[in-house]
């Protein structure tokens, strides 16, 4: 079941959050770094929220958060900023429904394509986006940026 983030999550999202960081940072540590965006502090989710700039799309099962996705309408582009799913729950289709659910926000809130950027030592969560639609737009040393018409 698909919800958005309320203050109730602000700690499992900052979990899950960190552990996706984590992941970055263990793939290439002086890129993606402390002072890299993907290390949120959790008091950002919380003013994130409150101000509208990122919908925190969550997804519960079993009575508990299991993923979120971090959808960034701030700018003039629309972006999935962050995308995580528990381990136990991974090939379920979570994450495919998330995306999902940002291409429909973003397109409500008046965007015409949706972005987000793909560590290159990640290939299976690239799979995934290309399946839902999306194309590589740029590759870069780390990674590549992928955009989908909405
Ligand atoms: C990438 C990620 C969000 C995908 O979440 P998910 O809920 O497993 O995604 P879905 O179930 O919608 O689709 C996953 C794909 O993996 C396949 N799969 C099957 N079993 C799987 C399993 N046990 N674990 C992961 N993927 C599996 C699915 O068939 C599907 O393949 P396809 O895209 O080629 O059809 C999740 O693996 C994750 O959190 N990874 C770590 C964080 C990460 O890499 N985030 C992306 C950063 S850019």
């Amino acid at each position: 079941m698909l919800t958005f983030a309320n203050k109730t999550d602000y700690f499992s999202v900052n979990g899950m959050y960190t552990k996706l960081a984590n992941m970055h940072h263990n793939w290439y540590p002086t890129h993606y770094n402390k002072y890299y965006g993907i290390y949120k502090q959790p008091f950002l989710y919380a003013t994130e929220i409150k101000q509208g700039s990122n919908i925190y799309i969550i997804a519960r099962e079993d009575g508990k958060n299991v993923g979120f996705c971090d959808l960034d309408i701030s700018g003039k582009k629309a972006w999935v900023a962050g995308i995580f799913v528990n381990p136990k729950y991974r090939g379920k289709g979570i994450a495919t429904e998330m995306l999902e659910k940002a291409k429909t926000i973003a397109k409500e809130k008046g965007f015409n394509e949706l972005n987000l950027c793909v560590c290159n030592k990640n290939p299976s969560a690239e799979q995934l986006y290309k399946r839902l639609g999306f194309k590589t737009q740029q590759v870069y040393e780390f990674a590549s940026s992928m955009v989908t018409k909405l």
